[in-house]
């Protein structure tokens, strides 16, 4: 049987949050998909200005419909709209990179 002491558990939980900081670094400094591709600029330009870029896996094809279709509500409200040609690329590409679950 093993004796998990008060300092083992310490050492186990630190263990644990390098490793989760690892995990977000990691993800972060990962390139997005098409990283070169016209779309993948267009897309940091017109959805990087008011928080981070969302990595296009983090949300299925479903729901990246929902959430741009709110965004481009958002963007229209405070008058910053989105030509609709933008809107369709930008959704294009999220959601052939779109996570599947
Ligand atoms: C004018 C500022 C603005 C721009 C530009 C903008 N967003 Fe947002 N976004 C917000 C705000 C405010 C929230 C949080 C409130 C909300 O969810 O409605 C948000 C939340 C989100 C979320 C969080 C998840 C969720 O369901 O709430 C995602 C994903 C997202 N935006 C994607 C996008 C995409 C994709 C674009 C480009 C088409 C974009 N945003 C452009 C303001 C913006």
């Amino acid at each position: 049987m093993i004796i998990f002491t008060e300092h083992m558990k310490t050492i186990f939980r630190h263990c644990l949050l390098l490793l989760a900081i690892a995990a977000f670094v990691g993800c972060a400094s990962t390139p997005l998909p098409e990283a070169e591709s016209p779309v993948a600029k267009t897309y940091v330009r017109a959805c990087g200005s008011c928080h981070v870029v969302y990595r296009p896996e983090m949300f299925t094809a479903g729901m990246w419909r929902t959430v741009v279709d709110r965004m481009d509500r958002e963007m229209t409200r405070r008058q910053r709209p989105m030509p609709a040609a933008t809107k369709q690329e930008i959704l294009d590409y999220l959601q052939r990179n779109a996570g599947t679950r």
